[in-house]
């Protein structure tokens, strides 16, 4: 049976963990040629070595995102391996959680670089590399809806509203959901959708990263905070990696063609707007 994406070239970054891994795992499974992202080299080869053992075409890039420049050189290099670029997500992303009272001009720089910075700038080079796609004849035409544009960004349901104990997080994360919306207004004549996906909590490094910081901080036990955390969310289940592939897949694929611009929470029902 032929897969959703056959064929589609789709660049993941931070495809070397948890989410981002599940993701290029599952498109790999729908016939998807994929351009692996991360600053974690060797945890992004051993993904690369697996799944060119089970046939799919994959190729990898070690990526500082927080770094426009070297960003653009990426989808340079995607471009010039691959000829094409249909498909966009981006996983990359750091976690903070401490008092707001003790966050400090470096971890605040540090996570609107990689998290805020790099979603614009992603964005931007990616769109940019889409939009040369797109022949000149179709461009003049109007008929633009004959190319295939899909961008997904990873927020959280931190940004949907503010966080005593991840101020710089939060900010990166609404911040996440405006780039989304600026960027599906600015790209839509071009037919490229651009959404955003907001997790609640994944059983990923990132989850245990949060929970050990925020044990540092506040020197709660980090399980046990996890657990009530879980708790609270309405289907009284941490999301899965599976979770997330499905929700990126739908707005990867000709399914959501009329979607744009929206944040779609995929967290158990934690948040309901
Ligand atoms: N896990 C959760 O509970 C959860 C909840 C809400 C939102 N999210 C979001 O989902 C996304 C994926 O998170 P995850 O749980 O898979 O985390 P993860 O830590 O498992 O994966 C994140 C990946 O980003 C990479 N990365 C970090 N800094 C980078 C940089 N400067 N350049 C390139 N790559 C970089 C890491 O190497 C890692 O491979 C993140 O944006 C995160 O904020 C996760």
């Amino acid at each position: 049976m032929k897969g959703q994406l056959e064929g589609k070239v789709a660049f993941i970054a931070g495809a070397a963990s948890g989410i981002g891994r599940g993701i290029a795992l599952r498109f790999s499974r729908e016939g998807a040629r994929l351009a692996l992202a991360d600053i974690q080299e060797n945890l992004l080869e051993e993904l690369s070595a697996q799944l060119k053992k089970n046939g799919t075409e994959a190729r990898t890039y070690r990526l500082d995102i927080s770094k426009p420049r070297e960003t653009q050189q990426v989808v340079d290099q995607i471009m010039l391996d691959f000829g094409a670029l249909h498909i966009f997500v981006n996983t990359a992303g750091v976690v903070q959680s401490n008092n707001f009272l003790d966050v400090t001009e470096e971890e605040w720089d540090r996570v609107i670089d990689i998290n805020q910075k790099g979603t614009a700038f992603a964005t931007q080079a990616v769109a940019r590399a889409m939009i040369q796609l797109i022949p000149d004849e179709v461009k003049r035409a109007g008929k633009a809806e004959r190319s295939y544009g899909k961008i997904v960004n990873f927020t959280s349901i931190s940004g949907r509203r503010g966080r005593a104990y991840q101020l710089a997080y939060a900010a990166s994360k609404a911040a996440v959901i405006s780039i989304t919306q600026s960027a599906a207004l600015a790209f839509a004549p071009y037919n490229i959708n651009v959404n955003a996906i907001a997790p609640s909590v994944v059983l990923t490094p990132m989850w245990d990263e949060n929970n050990r910081l925020k044990q540092k901080a506040f020197g709660v036990d980090a399980q046990k905070t996890s657990e009530e955390f879980i708790a609270r969310i309405p289907l009284k289940r941490p999301g899965t990696v599976d979770d997330m592939a499905a929700a990126a897949l739908f707005l990867c694929s000709s399914e959501s063609d009329y979607i744009t611009g929206q944040t779609l929470n995929v967290d158990g029902g934690f948040e309901m707007n």
